[in-house]
């Protein structure tokens, strides 16, 4: 928690654990690019002590304008808000808090971070009616939510246990459809995006070869692993002469909302941030 004879702003990435978090060097980054006077820093908490920690937030004794959440806090934090937005309650989950008036409000960054990634690096990626999602985990409900916003007309939920895919088709409403991994080659025919929500491809679990020859030639392959940041799937989509956009760029996006609310300026996501992450998953891999 902030000193409290600090000055300036503060803001905090809350998780358990959080060592790994990039986040700090990402708002640290502008806090620098704009010499605010102000902090960004990793809180340890535990579920237990979670609700303590949103009540100091709440009446001001913990010192923040707000912050980021992460596992395995993001449920918890959409219900112990006093104003979660239609997003993050919608989702169930929230990545960004805020303080106004003693009341904590709740947003979730996740889907507009992964949006704003795609519309940077490939500019036209959401021309096409269908899109194809692996993965109905925690990750996959933000991108299936700003797919629908978006206005794609099917959004494909292909998941290994397919009651999970069957539950966010029932969540998200008449143009989510859920079919098991068997499903795959049929459902990629002449789809425009393929997007990975699963953790195939971390931590070298192997991957197996995707049909991608189905998606159509100008379609997009992308991946919110970035770790690697050239995924096995991306290496397929390369060698299928597919376009292909790295999950960093969603990292970087989601930020910028949060810090815009809590130290009042509109960062950029740009190369020499980009870079500067990259820098440090080469140190800390
Ligand atoms: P997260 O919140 O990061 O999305 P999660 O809720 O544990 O994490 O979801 C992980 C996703 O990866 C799920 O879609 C999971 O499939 P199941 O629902 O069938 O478990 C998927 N996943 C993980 N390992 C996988 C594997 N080896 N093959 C296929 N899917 C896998």
């Amino acid at each position: 928690m902030p000193d409290s004879r600090e000055t300036g702003r503060h803001a905090f990435v809350v998780g358990y654990p959080i060592k790994h978090s990039r986040s700090p060097i990402i708002h640290g980054y502008w806090l620098r690019q704009f010499e605010i006077e102000g902090s960004y820093r990793a809180e340890e908490v535990t579920e237990a002590d979670f609700p303590v920690f949103l009540g100091r937030l709440r009446d001001g004794t913990a010192g923040y304008s707000g912050g980021n959440v992460t596992i395995p806090h993001k449920e918890m934090a959409v219900r112990l808000a006093d104003r979660p937005d239609v997003l993050s309650e919608e989702l169930g989950a929230a990545n960004t808090l805020w303080v106004e008036d003693g009341l904590v409000y709740s947003t979730n960054t996740d889907g507009l971070g992964f949006l704003a990634n795609l519309d940077e690096r490939r500019p036209g990626w959401d021309r096409f009616e269908k899109a194809v999602v692996l993965g109905a985990g925690g990750a996959s409900r933000a991108i299936i939510q700003a797919l629908r916003d978006r206005g794609f007309d099917e959004i494909h939920v292909v998941n290994r246990t397919v009651e999970r895919a069957e539950e966010l088709a029932d969540r998200f409403g008449r143009k989510v459809f859920a079919h098991p991994m068997g499903a795959l080659a049929e459902v990629l025919t002449g789809a425009g995006l393929f997007v990975n929500t699963t953790s195939l491809g971390m931590h070298g679990i192997p991957v197996p070869d995707f049909p991608l020859e189905r998606l159509k030639p100008e379609a997009t392959v992308t991946d919110i692993v970035y770790v690697p940041l050239v995924t096995p799937l991306l290496l397929q989509a390369e060698h299928h002469g597919l376009a292909t956009v790295d999950g960093l760029g969603m990292l970087l996006h989601q930020a910028v909302p949060g810090f815009e609310k809590w130290f009042g300026r509109r960062p950029e996501v740009t190369p020499e941030l980009r870079a500067l992450v990259i820098a440090d998953m080469e140190t800390h891999a």
